[in-house]
């Protein structure tokens, strides 16, 4: 599995012979400014929910790769009546789909797409297949429904979980968050983009380390391959 981080909480993951974007929120990122957004590839792009630091460029890399967007019923049903090829999901359903499973769970968040349209409940992605399982969280509070993953879903092999705080947990909470769902290798997103999510990393990967986890923060642009 490849794994390249994008700024904010975008990644493009290669899982299951596809390729996958979540949350693409990457022109209007100036630190991003180094990502050409024309060439990047997707055969879905995964949205956790509707805020336009999510769902950006979600059209643009949809229509360039005639890809497929997954997200909750009321966002999938908003870029199906725009043309796109568009998956609904929601709260604890989850679908086989042509790379692995995908399991759509709570988050404690809110959503509303840019031009105001209702966005649904925000949740996060749970997904599968024989070789790994992997948590990309979106934006959430620390909620006890986390402890329900390891219950209902395959060990994760790593999780992505927003650690900037103001909107989403920080990462003390997110080190909690870790522990909920029995994962051991996290990748932070949601840091650093806006002042109010400015994080101190050294402190940020203490905070794992005392519980026995590792916290990965990349570079934008940067590739992470072997946690799989
Ligand atoms: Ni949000
Ligand atoms: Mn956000």
């Amino acid at each position: 599995m490849k794994i390249t981080y994008f700024g904010h909480s975008a990644f493009q993951i290669e899982f299951g012979g596809k390729t996958l974007i979540f949350d693409p929120f990457i022109s209007p990122n100036p630190a991003a400014a180094s990502i050409n957004v024309d060439e990047i590839k997707a055969d879905y792009v995964m949205l956790s929910h509707g805020h336009g630091d999510h769902v950006a460029d979600a059209e643009r890399i949809a229509k360039q790769n005639n890809a497929t967007i997954i997200s909750n019923y009321e966002i999938a049903t908003y870029y199906g009546g725009k043309g796109f090829k568009a998956h609904g999901m929601n709260h604890g359903g989850k679908f086989k789909f042509d790379f692995g499973w995908v399991k759509y769970v709570y988050a404690t968040h809110s959503s509303v797409l840019p031009d105001g349209t209702y966005g649904g409940n925000p949740g996060g992605f749970v997904i599968w297949n024989d070789d790994a399982c992997f948590y990309f969280a979106g934006d959430t509070a620390l909620t006890m429904d986390l402890k329900l993953i390891p219950l209902t879903c395959p060990k994760l092999d790593f999780a992505i979980l927003p650690v900037g705080d103001n909107f989403t947990i920080g990462y003390e909470d997110a080190a909690i968050a870790a522990e909920f769902i029995a994962c051991d290798t996290i990748i932070g997103c949601h840091f650093d983009t806006f002042p109010p999510v400015k994080i101190d990393h050294n402190a940020a990967k203490k905070a794992f380390e005392a519980k026995g986890k590792r916290l990965l923060l990349p570079a934008i642009g940067e590739r992470i391959e072997g946690l799989s």
